[in-house]
């Protein structure tokens, strides 16, 4: 088979989505089943790249690439992009429509765990608890007052289709709301201000493997920063332990939660959500489409600890694809 690993994108994220890619590239090529070609999927142009660093380009009409005359196409692509376009929908639909299948979940459902307050929306109808939230506009008259008095002080105000921290403050004073939304509107136009929930962050992979929708084990994030920030995540600001300390009752429940919302969001592929135990219950966070697959990310260090290994990851999401 021909897989195609996708990465870049449009979005702050494309260094990060660049890291996961060579990951799944350099762990996907030594299954010999495989042809492995890394796609570049920037907003300048889309390309295929050689371990040479020859670029070829993509023809967008079939999703296909020429090199030294040979025509390629693929039989699946990886998708490691984080953002739009590929975590949000877009490029989803784009392979939909030309019935390339591709390892992350479908176009709406990755509309939907992309949007942070839709998801968290649909998810409270589900009977899943979340923190308060207020949600904005580009271009809205905001009251600071109002604000806090709905959601509290600290509170978080974050990019409502952003990812890896991007957009994201903690604000701890009425008067830095404004900046604070001024921050998150360069990532996105829409704001979603949540309420602090205190207590300890986990994140929880959940994958399709040998036929089975599993929980992975449990991480717990202790941020040596005042929250999990992008220099948090990438740079060593904080302790990742998995499996996590918690008793059976807590890694039980918050695995079960987690694949319910697998389950009940009909999602597909590598994905994590994030919760934070406040007063014993899990409360969720969010949900990540296209999880970060770099060295540092979180999703292949909880692969890893189950046993797994990072060729046996990617090659599972690839065979489930092509099913
Ligand atoms: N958005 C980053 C890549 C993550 O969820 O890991
Ligand atoms: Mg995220």
């Amino acid at each position: 088979k021909t897989i195609a690993v996708a990465m870049g994108g449009y979005s702050s994220e494309a260094d990060i989505s660049l890291q996961s890619g060579e990951v799944v590239y350099k762990h996907l090529s030594t299954n010999p089943k495989y042809r492995v070609y890394k796609a570049h999927i920037l907003k300048k142009s889309w390309f295929v790249k050689l371990d040479s660093g020859e670029e070829f380009p993509i023809d967008k009409s079939n999703f296909s690439v020429t090199i030294n005359a040979k025509i390629i196409y693929f039989d699946c692509v990886f998708n490691t992009i984080h953002g739009t376009p590929g975590e949000d929908g877009l490029f989803q639909g784009y392979l939909q429509t030309l019935k390339i299948p591709q390892t992350a979940c479908d176009y709406y459902q990755a509309a939907l765990t992309f949007n942070k307050r839709d998801c968290i929306s649909v998810l409270k109808s589900h009977g899943i608890q979340t923190a308060k939230n207020v949600y904005v506009n580009k271009g809205d008259d905001i009251d600071p007052q109002a604000v806090i008095d709905h959601v509290g002080l600290p509170c978080f105000v974050k990019a409502n289709r952003a990812g890896s921290s991007y957009g994201i403050s903690k604000v701890k004073k009425k008067e830095d709301i404004l900046t604070a939304l001024e921050h998150s509107f360069k990532e996105d136009d829409e704001v979603i201000i949540e309420s602090f929930l205190d207590g300890r962050e986990v994140s929880v992979g959940v994958i399709n493997i040998d036929g089975k929708i599993q929980a992975l084990p449990v991480t717990e994030i202790i941020s040596e920063n005042e929250f999990f920030d992008f220099e948090a995540k990438y740079l060593g600001k904080s302790k990742e332990i998995t499996p996590a300390n918690l008793d059976d009752q807590q890694t039980n429940k918050v695995k079960e939660l987690a694949v319910k919302i697998f389950k009940s969001l009909k999602l597909k592929g590598l994905t994590r959500s994030e919760f934070i135990f406040h007063n014993n219950q899990p409360h969720f966070l969010e949900c990540n489409a296209c999880p970060g697959l770099t060295e540092a990310s979180i999703l292949p260090q909880q692969a890893k600890a189950a046993g797994i290994s990072l060729q046996d990851l990617f090659t599972n999401a690839v065979e489930v694809a092509l099913q």
